[in-house]
């Protein structure tokens, strides 16, 4: 709980920053948890309704912990012609979880989204903020084991 009141002390508990509270807490725990959103409420004396709300609302939060890795395969329109949907579908075999889910090792949490914004480069992979473009389904394997190579 020590670093969920720096966060708040961050912001000094000012509870016009809840957001940037929750953003803080979503990227040290990889989630916000209940008993963090608790603390906020205590400290900032926002109804915990009101930051279950937000959690609920934005995407980029999660209740449940996130995978160190987040993969999100984009389907927007340009990627979907593409063949976004066949990307999806292998990395779901290649993990053995469903898009929405994380691995049981806490290592991968798997994402459709709409559109990265690069069109042009479709179809579109990102991994914490690394784009892959032209993304083709033989990639998988070779990325993932580099993960797995460094992370276990
Ligand atoms: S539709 Fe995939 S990046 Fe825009």
């Amino acid at each position: 709980m020590q670093n969920i009141d720096k966060i708040i002390d961050k912001w000094n508990a000012d509870p016009d920053y809840v957001i940037e509270m929750m953003q803080d807490i979503q990227d040290e725990l990889r989630h916000t948890p209940r008993n963090a959103l608790e603390q906020v409420t205590k400290r900032t004396k926002v109804p915990l309704a009101r930051l279950y709300h937000i959690a609920i609302f934005y995407k980029s939060f999660s209740l449940e912990p996130r995978g160190k890795f987040e993969i999100l395969v984009c389907t927007g329109t340009g990627c979907y012609v593409k063949g976004a949907t066949l990307i999806l579908e292998a990395f779901e075999r290649e993990l053995n979880i469903k898009t929405g889910e994380t691995t049981s090792d806490g290592l991968f949490t798997l994402e459709e989204v709409r559109c990265l914004g690069c069109c042009s480069l479709a179809p579109v992979v990102m991994i914490n903020k690394n784009i892959y473009g032209n993304f083709t389904t033989d990639k998988i394997k070779g990325i993932l084991e580099a993960i797995y190579e460094v992370e276990l």
